[in-house]
């Protein structure tokens, strides 16, 4: 793949949008090679994955305006098509996948960063949906995820302004979980750039969630996406099969199990280890 890279190690897997000329724009060809990276990803291996883009600047710029310049109506329609279609894969994505942003996160970035499950982001991230001064809508979701997410009028008065914010305003509003910071010593020194800090702390939070049983990890996610498109009846009904679901896997038996021993009993199992039905 040209665009993009996928790194997998002790049970995480690294997506990289690496396309730093452009700012990490998606065109078609960074798309497809996104759903190949998807494709690679071994899910008996992987329990959690994180997006990221190359380079200081920018996690993605956005679509890439050079191609969508010269569409037709039925080839935009298309191409929202292709990135829609791909956005929902990530969303729907077995795994947890978290989004570390690290700088411009507009339009099409910031619609990849709300299809991951968490997102953070280093203290240089700009988000924003410029969209409307482009003479278009958002059009990889980002319509219907800003909504969802931090609530239609915020949501209205980012996408009708155009406005871009900063990483402090993303944080308030709920659109990320957290800003990570350079480290520096006692004299104000760089001692880890905040890129650095940024993918250690992606990796930190990835390692907790794949040390978790990865059954009941991909059902909680399986469980609150479904749930949040269904009314409160059906919810709990999806939660409670998804529950039951857990029951009788060697996840649930060595998990609970684990619990009910003493605790230096050398039978143990690691929960790390779990994996099958
Ligand atoms: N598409 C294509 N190329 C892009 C791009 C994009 N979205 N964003 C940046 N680039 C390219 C620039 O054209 C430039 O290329 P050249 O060096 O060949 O000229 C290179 O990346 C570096 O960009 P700048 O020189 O502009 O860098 P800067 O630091 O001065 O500005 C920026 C950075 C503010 C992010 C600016 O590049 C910018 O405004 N980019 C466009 C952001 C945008 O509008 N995104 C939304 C796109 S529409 C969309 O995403 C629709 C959708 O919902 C599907």
């Amino acid at each position: 793949m040209e665009f993009v890279t996928y790194e997998a190690k002790d049970r995480v897997g690294v997506i990289t949008i690496n396309r730093e000329k452009a700012l990490n724009a998606l065109n078609s060809q960074v798309l497809d090679e996104l759903s190949e990276a998807l494709d690679g990803v071994d899910l008996n291996e992987i329990r959690c994955l994180i997006l990221t883009g190359a380079g200081e600047k920018s996690f993605v710029a956005g679509a890439d305006i050079g191609e969508m310049s010269g569409l037709t109506k039925a080839e935009g329609e298309a191409f929202g098509k292709k990135g829609n279609d791909l956005f929902r894969r990530i969303e729907t994505f077995p795994v947890p996948v978290i989004a570390a942003i690290n700088g411009f996160a507009l339009g099409g970035g910031c619609e990849i960063a709300m299809s991951c499950d968490i997102r953070i982001c280093s203290a240089n991230a700009m988000f924003g949906q410029p969209e409307v001064g482009l003479g278009i809508t958002p059009g990889f979701g980002g319509t219907q995820r800003l909504t969802r997410l931090v609530g239609a009028g915020m949501a209205k008065q980012m996408i009708y302004t155009a406005r871009n914010i900063k990483a402090e305003e993303a944080l308030r509003i709920g659109l990320v979980n957290e800003i990570v910071n350079a480290v520096t010593d006692e004299n104000g020194n760089e001692t880890v750039s905040a890129k650095d800090n940024l993918m250690a702390s992606a990796l930190k939070m990835a390692g907790t969630i794949a040390k978790n049983a990865p059954i009941a990890v991909r059902n909680c996610k399986k469980a609150i996406n479904e749930g949040l498109e269904a009314g409160m009846d059906e919810a709990v009904v999806i939660e409670e099969k998804l529950f039951g679901d857990c029951f009788e896997t060697e996840d649930q038996r060595a998990g609970m199990g684990n619990f009910l021993k003493k605790k230096d009993d050398p039978t143990k199992v690691k929960i790390v280890d779990f994996i099958n039905k």
